[in-house]
């Protein structure tokens, strides 16, 4: 990819971003500035009143989970799974592949650009929304709703993006009959061992995690764009809450486990997507339906 292109694909993010960042101003600023609200703060209390609601429906399901099974669940998918992984990673530890056989080009570089500005908008947002949901542990205050923001600005980016990564990558991404068998097998991460494991050009795990980031990106984006423009009823606004919460923690969990397959279970994987090149004999044992031009 030439030096014009990459500056043309960031200027459309940015023109992408600052057309959505206008759009979430309007709405919140119709909401700010509506009779009642003189303040930011006054805002926010309202917007807790809101969410919290008088214990009916969604308002009771989400003030039960909130402060307990929300926190829980964060807690143990950023403790937990990393646990698992270290386990994994003593007891079997990375499938090392042999570059002496040839490399196969497998990613270009309008793709890579496009996976790592989503690697960097959502390592963003992750980080961003964990510190919101343990804001209290942290001191809460003005450090939290700063970073809120920061959260919000990076849901923008990472939206737009995603929508690139899906439309790069979506006819690759459909089920085929023997993901169940890779399901069944675990990939084949439960050995060292080099059999060839059923995966076309992406595997079972790949798949899954494109369709949550995408398409569960959308929802989050969607979801959270309610909650900061307050622009439905306050039902919708707390179901809006709730899947914003538990498909969060599905993403975060997903996430973890992309890390370590994409930086651990794999030695050296993580070079493919920075020169796009995988080694011939990963490619033949890990995807061994791929067929290789
Ligand atoms: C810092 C964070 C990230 C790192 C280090 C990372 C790393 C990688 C690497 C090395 C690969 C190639 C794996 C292989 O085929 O062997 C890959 C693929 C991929 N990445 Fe990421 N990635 C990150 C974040 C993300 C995010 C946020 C998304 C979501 C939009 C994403 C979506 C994908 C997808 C869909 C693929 C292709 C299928 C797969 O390998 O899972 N990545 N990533």
């Amino acid at each position: 990819m030439n030096r014009s292109s990459l500056v043309l694909y960031v200027f459309f993010l940015l023109l992408c971003s600052i057309a959505a960042a206008a759009g979430m101003a309007l709405c919140q600023n119709q909401f700010l500035f509506s009779p009642g609200h003189e303040s930011i703060t006054a805002a926010f209390s309202q917007f807790k009143g809101t969410i919290v609601g008088d214990w009916n429906h969604y308002g009771r399901l989400f003030i039960e989970w909130q402060p307990a099974l929300f926190r829980a669940i964060f807690f143990w998918t950023i403790i937990g799974l990393p646990l698992v992984f270290l386990i994994h990673f003593i007891a079997i530890g990375p499938k090392d592949f042999s570059h002496e056989r040839g490399e196969v080009f497998y990613f270009s570089s309008f793709t890579r650009l496009v996976h790592w500005v989503a690697a960097i908008f959502f390592s963003l947002l992750v980080l961003t929304g964990l510190a919101v949901v343990f804001g209290k542990t942290f001191g809460g205050g003005s450090l939290i709703r700063s970073l809120r923001y920061v959260h919000v600005v990076s849901a923008l980016v990472f939206t737009v993006d995603a929508a690139v990564l899906f439309l790069i990558w979506v006819r690759d991404m459909f089920p085929a009959p023997y993901d169940v068998k890779w399901l069944l097998i675990l990939g084949g991460y439960l050995s060292k061992a080099k059999r060839p494991v059923p995966a076309g050009r992406f595997n079972a795990g790949q798949k899954a995690w494109f369709w949550l980031s995408t398409i569960g990106g959308g929802f989050m984006a969607w979801t959270g764009y309610q909650m900061f423009s307050f622009g439905v009823e306050a039902e919708a606004l707390r179901l809006a809450a709730i899947i914003h919460n538990f498909l969060g923690a599905a993403l975060v969990g997903f996430f973890i486990i992309h890390l370590y397959m994409s930086l651990f279970a794999i030695k050296g994987s993580l070079r493919s997507m920075i020169t796009g090149f995988k080694p011939r004999e990963e490619v033949e044992i890990m995807h061994s339906r791929y067929k290789i031009h």
